[in-house]
């Protein structure tokens, strides 16, 4: 499947990688390796640039300049080979709300050119990896919100993709809904190798679920490191919130002492 020696052993490898939008730079210059059969964070602030960066790994945006490697193949010269070895859950919500679960899931087999006589055991497996089945038949706008996500992700998974992108997969999902996706995704690493790019915005979900973490911060990879390295890295006590606040800038640190706050903070807390 790797078929570049230089990209040996990994799933996403971007070497440069920029995309600006008239004069605003949205990913500016970023270097990632990501290992096959990570679980893999995207972190940064909102418009740091991790959708964009995203769109550009999915072939759906072309680089302004640089390159990237998914899956062994350029997202620039080889852009169908790597549309057959990813799946991709939008930020946004993606599933056709006036069609049952199943009717999504057959227009996504559809889309991936699954053949007619796969069709019907790839399906009823995606659904009840998801825990779908009682409910394939229902349309999907009576789904909650962890419903429709689990769906879009047995939507993604039809076609055993080597590589999934999942932008914000459980944003608005409550703690339950939430714990199940990342079981899910869990399952997806270890029952089929999958390798996973997740983005987030939720600290305990890239502690909890992320072999590895990156945070962009303008366009730019501040910092790459496991969750615990991270943190480590800016303290004894230093929390996954606090590594956010430090490395993805803007804001917080702004309006005053927030690193201050922070020293203070901890302090506190190892004397209490
Ligand atoms: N099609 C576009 N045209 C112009 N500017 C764009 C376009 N898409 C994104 N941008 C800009 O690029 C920057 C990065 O946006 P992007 O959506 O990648 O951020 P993000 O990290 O995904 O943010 P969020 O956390 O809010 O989803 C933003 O300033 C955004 O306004
Ligand atoms: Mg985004």
């Amino acid at each position: 499947m790797d078929t570049s020696a230089g990209s040996k052993g990994f799933a996403v490898k971007t070497a440069g990688l920029t995309r600006s939008f008239g004069s605003l730079t949205a990913v500016n210059h970023v270097d990632l390796a990501i290992p096959y059969g990570e679980i893999y964070g995207l972190l940064g602030a909102n418009g740091a640039g991790k959708t964009t960066l995203i769109k550009m790994l999915t072939t759906l945006l072309a680089p302004t300049s640089g390159d990237a490697e998914v899956g062994g193949f350029g997202v620039t010269l080889s852009p169908a080979q790597v549309r057959g070895r990813i799946g991709y859950v939008p930020q946004l919500l993606s599933a056709d709300g006036a069609l049952t679960g199943y009717e999504n899931l057959v227009l996504s087999a559809k889309l991936y050119g699954l053949p007619h006589a796969q069709r019907n055991a790839r399906i009823g497996e995606a659904l009840t990896f998801m825990g779908l089945a009682d409910s394939a038949k229902k349309l999907v706008k009576t789904y909650s919100g962890g419903m429709i996500r689990r769906l879009e992700l047995a939507q993604a998974m039809l076609h055993r993709p080597t590589i999934l992108f999942l932008d914000e997969p459980t944003i608005g999902l409550d703690p339950m809904a939430r714990h199940s996706v990342w079981d899910r995704l869990r399952d997806l690493r270890h029952d089929y190798g999958m390798t996973v790019l997740v983005t987030t915005h939720d600290m305990e979900e890239a502690e909890a679920l992320c072999d590895e973490l990156a945070i962009l911060h303008a366009g730019r990879v501040a910092v790459v490191g496991t969750p615990a390295g991270l943190r480590a890295g800016l303290g004894a006590g230093a929390t996954m919130d606090e590594v956010f606040a430090h490395y993805a800038g803007g804001g917080i640190s702004e309006s005053g002492n927030f690193r201050d706050a922070v020293q203070t903070r901890r302090t506190a807390r190892r004397l209490g």
